[in-house]
């Protein structure tokens, strides 16, 4: 059986721009957000306070978490890989922030340049710091489904970092299949494991979609109980550090998806694809969203 209400995590801002290599403008960026809190998406993750030399592209974090309207009962959390980057996103006005790790020691490496378990004590103390500041933190694990360059990843290994980030104080777990490489049945077992750790009501999944089976994976997830899905406007996305990974979900097919089961989100797919089209056109290039083309030739 679904869930009757899916919450739905946009990561558009974040997860698909930060892969650009040409900077998107700051305005550009705020209007997107804007956009997409005007669609109502409850949960819209605004940017990174990464280190610029890794990520360029979210060197304008401050600005844009600035610069966006905040509406209110939205959340506009922002990805913090350490203390640094958690201090500078409280003082731009942070109110929540996101921790990430991996279930790969390579793609850690290759991601944040430490070990699993350094990153995790880089996590745990953004944890410490932020239930001082009385601010929610969300973890992702990186590779649930696999690794560009550990191939398999064991799904004992995805429950073992997820108990971990779930016990130092996350109160959402989000399991990403980074590459795009899972199928519903790997998710299945994935899912299974994760399970048996951390209560199913904390979990969500995060799809990229390079193999064309993220709806189909997500789908899976929300058999098995899930109900907070991130995706992302237009299907843009990637991570620099995960060679060949493309887009995330495309939140307009989610949409589309979970209005057709009967399952509620809020969010308004007219405004959406407005802000899907609005992103497209500023970076000049064809949405991946199968909804948005299809809308196109009506
Ligand atoms: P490092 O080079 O080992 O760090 O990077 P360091 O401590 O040696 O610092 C190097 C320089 O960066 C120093 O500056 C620091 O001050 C600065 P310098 O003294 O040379 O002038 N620095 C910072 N500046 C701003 N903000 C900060 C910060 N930290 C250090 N927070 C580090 C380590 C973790 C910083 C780096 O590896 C990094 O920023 N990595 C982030 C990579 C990234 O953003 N990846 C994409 C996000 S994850 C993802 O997309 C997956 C996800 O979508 C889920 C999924 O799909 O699976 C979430
Ligand atoms: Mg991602």
């Amino acid at each position: 059986t679904f869930p009757k209400q899916v919450k739905i995590v946009e990561v558009g801002a974040r997860d698909g721009l930060q892969n650009e290599k040409t900077i998107v403008p700051t305005p550009i960026k705020i209007k997107l957000i804007d956009m997409l809190s005007e669609a109502g998406l409850p949960v819209i993750e605004a940017t990174s306070f990464v280190s610029p030399k890794w990520v360029p592209q979210m060197a304008d974090n401050a600005e844009v978490l600035k610069g966006i309207r905040k509406f209110p009962g939205i959340s506009y959390p922002v990805l913090t890989p350490n203390i640094k980057g958690f201090q500078a996103a409280v003082a731009a006005g942070a109110e929540e922030v996101s921790v990430f790790g991996a279930a790969s020691e390579q793609f850690t490496r290759k991601n944040t340049n430490c070990s699993i378990d350094e990153s995790l004590q880089r996590s745990d103390e953004i944890l410490r710091a932020a239930r001082a500041a009385g601010i929610p933190v969300r973890g992702y694990v990186s590779c649930v489904l696999g690794c560009p360059y550990e191939g398999k990843i064991s799904p004992a290994k995805v429950a073992e970092v997820a108990k971990k980030m779930y016990s130092m104080g996350c109160y959402e777990i989000s399991l990403g299949d980074t590459i795009g490489v899972g199928t519903p049945g790997v998710m299945k077992d994935m899912l299974s494991a994760v399970m048996r750790e951390v209560p199913v009501a904390a979990l969500a999944v995060h799809c990229h979609d390079t193999y064309g089976q993220a709806l189909a994976n997500t789908l899976m997830a929300l058999q098995m109980g899930v109900s907070v899905v991130d995706s992302s406007v237009a299907g843009l996305g990637g991570c620099p550090y995960a060679q060949g990974a493309s887009g995330n979900l495309a939140t307009e097919d989610l949409v589309y998806m979970l209005s057709g089961l009967g399952i509620h989100t809020g969010v308004n797919l007219q405004k959406l694809l407005e802000a899907g089209a609005f992103i497209c056109q500023a970076l000049n290039r064809k949405t991946c969203s199968k909804v948005a083309q299809a809308t196109c030739k009506l």
